[in-house]
């Protein structure tokens, strides 16, 4: 399949979306504390996305005949991605929680996700974010016209293991636009040189998903929280990225609300 090239209204509404979700994901960063819920983080990014004129891209999102019931995707500690809000799940001190937002504005989407601390955390999972943050920096510095897909890959399997981490293999990036899973697939591992070439006007989303453990994970009963088989902790840090000839450009970066 080919990948799409945005041209330049559909950069325009890509980077409309993409502020969006970044906004929405920096504003419920500071909620993270110990004793609220999941339900919490959900119920303010739902408000919040609603406030932009947005909506989300995961909620009702089909995936063979489930639909997923959240606006957020807010996973704790072993679990990877996709895990559901629920007001069971109360937050407690030393947890990681990643947050994935995901909004439809004007036609496009914007994706995009980080993992933060609840509370103080351990210096082996303070590792485990910073270096899933590194190896998305080294990932988007590879997403360089006339570079190939695959060069994104190997530069953030390469960091993540040499620190000692492991790469999960069963979800990958993305091209994100009209759709929020477009070509190309952009693994966390593989090697350079290989996969399609980037080319200018391409919007991918770039997503390693590390862990502290091995890198085997496993679906929830509940049919869409992946997991950790080991039970280890796990994060995962995402942006879309614009490639342009003058190299790459973050979308999802926040704005500062009008006053
Ligand atoms: N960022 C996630 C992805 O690219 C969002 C999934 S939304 C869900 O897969 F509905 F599948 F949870
Ligand atoms: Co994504």
């Amino acid at each position: 399949m080919t990948i799409p090239i945005k041209n330049k209204d559909g950069i325009a509404k890509m980077r409309e979306a993409c502020a969006i979700a970044a906004t929405v994901l920096e504003a419920l960063k500071p909620l993270v504390r110990p004793g609220i819920t999941t339900q919490d983080l959900e119920e303010a990014g739902r408000d919040l996305i609603a406030s932009y004129g947005a909506r989300s891209a995961c909620y009702g999102y089909q995936h063979g005949s489930r639909r997923y019931p959240a606006h957020t995707c807010i996973s704790v500690n072993d679990e990877v991605v996709h895990g559901i809000p629920s007001f069971r799940r109360i937050l407690r001190d030393g947890d990681i929680v990643s947050l994935d937002i995901v909004v439809w504005h004007d036609g496009y989407v914007g994706d995009n996700a980080f993992t933060v601390p609840c509370g103080a955390i351990s210096p082996a999972v303070e590792k485990l974010l910073r270096v899933t943050r590194e190896a998305l920096e080294l990932g988007i510095r590879q997403a360089v016209v006339g570079n190939r897909i695959g060069d994104i890959s190997a530069a953030i399997q390469a960091y993540v293991e040499s620190n000692g981490f492991s790469v999960v293999r069963e979800m990958v990036g993305h091209g994100v636009g009209v759709a929020m899973h477009e070509p190309p697939e952009i693994p966390n591992f593989g090697r350079k040189g290989t996969g399609d070439k980037i080319k200018p006007g391409m919007t991918l989303a770039i997503e390693p998903m590390v862990n502290l453990g091995g890198a085997k994970t496993k679906t929830l009963a509940d049919g869409w929280t992946v997991s950790t088989s080991d039970g280890a902790p796990s994060a995962h840090f995402e942006h879309t990225v614009l490639t342009t000839e003058r190299g790459p450009e973050i979308l999802t970066i926040p704005r500062p609300r009008a006053a």
